[in-house]
């Protein structure tokens, strides 16, 4: 099976499964967005209201702010794939309980599996707290470090710095240092360079100005 397979495999998985109670209120799966070759993967926490109602990660408030911090570490969206650690929505936007965590976990696993990112960054405490346990994530944020075969960064939550604006600079400082870290992390893993995604040639009209030849 290939990685977009596996991972449509998922997400198939993810929109009938019931082994834990948040199916119970879910309108829509929110198993995540992106390429199957992404060398970047977001980690946020949960759906929230949009999310439950159109299915995609990162559609309301917060998703708007995420798309202006993607674009300080000048990726796009189209290049990365954004997840949960649950699938589901809380009810009222509730934390997500240990034992829905654990449960939804062999999702994600999967899903970082099937993806093998170079980087994972986790968005808020309760991702963090996959991959780092009993550490304060204002001492710890934007600091890249080697987990397993691959690299993760922890972030504050889009959401948390909508609400705290005195974290804003920091979340914002935080993404512009992706880049840099994502050339460290190639080189650590030896891994060669994604080729970004490109818009479809045939998007472009037949009746294009000639111009658009030269580039
Ligand atoms: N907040 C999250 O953590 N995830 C989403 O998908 C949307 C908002
Ligand atoms: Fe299944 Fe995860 Fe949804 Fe719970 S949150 S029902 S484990 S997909």
């Amino acid at each position: 099976m290939t990685a977009e397979e596996t991972l449509a495999k998922i997400a198939g998985e993810v929109s009938v499964c019931t082994k834990c109670v948040l199916h119970e209120s879910r309108k829509k799966s929110v198993p995540g967005d992106g390429p199957a070759n992404a060398e970047i993967m977001f980690i946020g926490e949960g759906p929230g209201f949009h999310e439950n109602e159109q299915g995609h990660p990162f559609v309301g408030a917060s998703g708007k702010f995420l798309d202006q911090l993607l674009a300080q570490a000048d990726v796009t969206r189209e290049e990365v794939f954004i997840a949960n650690v649950v699938k589901c929505r809380p009810p009222g936007n509730r934390d997500p309980l240990p034992d829905e965590l654990a449960t939804c976990d062999m999702y994600l696993e999967a899903q970082i599996k099937a993806i093998n990112p170079s980087i994972i960054v986790t968005l808020g405490r309760i991702s963090m707290s996959k991959f780092f346990s009993g550490v304060k994530i204002s001492a710890v944020h934007g600091q890249m470090q080697k987990v397993g075969e691959r690299y993760v960064i922890p972030m504050f939550h889009p959401a948390a710095a909508l609400h705290q604006s005195a974290l804003k600079p920091t979340i914002l400082a935080d993404f512009a240092k992706l880049p840099d870290q994502l050339k460290e992390a190639r080189a650590a893993l030896g891994k060669p360079v994604v080729e970004k995604v490109k818009k479809k040639v045939e998007e472009i009209p037949d009746d294009a100005p000639k111009q658009l030849n030269l580039f």
